[in-house]
């Protein structure tokens, strides 16, 4: 089991600092693989069902707080809402700390241990940093977690805060941050797990092999929103494994939404370019995926063209618009940044990128409760005080319409 350059083949421990090929090329953990559905068919889903598919070194004990395992919740009223004839949703807001991050952070802080690290970090736009923050309170690790200051939703500061990590707040966005911590870790003052780190996006496979073992079939089509673009290129990287070992019928197509101001990948693929050009100053309220500059876009890219898949943008209209039809409708609440992922779904399918008789999976990545402010900004009139008077309170449902 090694690390592979994916640009020229060059092979590093699975223990190294490195987090790029001297080339530039990013990196990934190539193994020989062997399993089939009766090694996982009687443990419980969730991440570490998946362990001889997983990153290993001698002596290591999981880190773990039960992460994966989330929901996969059939929605008609919303796939009515995308125009489509079924959807389901893959709930990653109900892992432990709020975010599908869970997944690569229980492999990724397992590792850090058991190759005798003491200090990990990353740069964050609040869920890395939350996840972090968490499995390195379990592992007994010291966290440093660097975010853009004022640009990370209120809830998971409050995690990273709560957890013991060291937060840094730099004046400056994500892709700032992440240089910065990644000068540190090259220097050896920490261990980086950000998704560059390739053992990170081991644990992030997890997410679409549990989608293909609680639907009945494969589904059509994927839908991901995209930041720095680990979870898909983790989604195209988990079903190439599960195709060489025989255990995937057809190929969905892995599709990818930004938000429109923070959009360099889709603009990327609609061009038609082979380069990303970075987006200096992203903005969007889906905060979470407010990156000018997605690492993975190389593995990103191939998984989108290998699966036949598309990437399209939402602007923050929409983007609010899918997260309170998904929580009205479905009673599902999810931040604003997993909510893109139904949105881009609705605009492709008015769009025909999208066949309404598709079978679609939309990933929700994080659980709403970490970001109330995004709703509460645009609830005005949304309460209504009353006198605690039965008569006060009639008329005024009545007066409802
Ligand atoms: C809630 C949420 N959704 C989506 C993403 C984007 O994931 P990726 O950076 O792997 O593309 C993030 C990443 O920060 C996130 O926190
Ligand atoms: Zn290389």
């Amino acid at each position: 089991m090694l690390n592979y350059c994916i640009a020229c083949d060059l092979t590093y421990p699975l223990d190294t600092n490195r987090m790029r090929c001297g080339c530039g090329g990013l990196m990934e953990v190539r193994a020989d693989w062997k399993a089939d559905h009766d090694t996982w068919r009687d443990r419980p889903l969730g991440v570490w069902r998946y362990r001889e598919m997983l990153p290993h070194i001698d002596g290591m004990v999981p880190v773990t707080l039960g992460e994966g395992g989330t929901g996969l919740h059939r929605a008609d009223r919303m796939a009515q809402w995308c125009g489509i004839d079924e959807l389901h949703i893959k709930n990653e807001g109900e892992n432990p700390t709020g975010s599908f991050k869970d997944r690569g952070m229980t492999v990724g802080v397992t590792m850090a241990k058991a190759m005798g690290h003491s200090v990990v970090g990353c740069a964050s736009t609040g869920n890395t940093a939350a996840s972090l923050a968490a499995y390195a309170a379990r592992a007994g690790l010291t966290a440093v977690v660097v975010v853009p200051a004022g640009k990370i939703a209120l809830g998971k500061l409050a995690q990273s805060i709560v957890h013991g990590a060291r937060v840094l707040a730099v004046k400056g966005n994500f892709d700032q941050a992440l240089e910065t911590i990644g000068l540190l870790a090259e220097e050896g003052s920490l261990y980086l797990l950000n998704s560059i780190n390739p053992l990170r996006l081991e644990g992030q496979k997890t997410l679409v092999w549990e989608v293909l073992d609680q639907l009945d079939e494969v589904p059509d089509r994927v839908v991901y929103p995209v930041g720095n673009a680990g979870n898909i290129s983790a989604a195209h990287k988990a079903l190439v494994e599960r195709d060489r070992m025989g255990m995937l019928p057809r190929m969905p197509r892995l599709t990818g939404v930004q938000a429109e101001g923070a959009a360099p990948f889709a603009r990327m693929m609609a061009s038609g370019a082979d380069t990303l050009t970075s987006e200096p100053r992203p903005e969007t309220v889906a905060t979470a995926i407010r990156i000018g500059h997605p690492v993975s876009w190389p593995k990103a890219r191939a998984a989108v063209m290998e699966t036949g898949g598309t990437v399209t943008t939402v602007t923050d209209e929409e983007i609010l618009a899918a997260q309170r039809a998904l929580a009205s409708l479905e009673g599902i609440f999810v931040e604003p940044a997993s909510a893109a992922s139904l949105a881009g779904l609705r605009k492709l399918v008015h769009v025909r990128e999208v066949d309404a008789r598709e079978r679609v999976v939309c990933i929700t990545t994080g659980n709403g409760l970490k970001d109330p402010d995004a709703v509460l900004r645009t609830s005005e009139g949304a309460v209504i005080e009353v006198e605690p008077d039965p008569r006060h309170v009639r008329a005024t449902l009545e007066a409802w319409s």
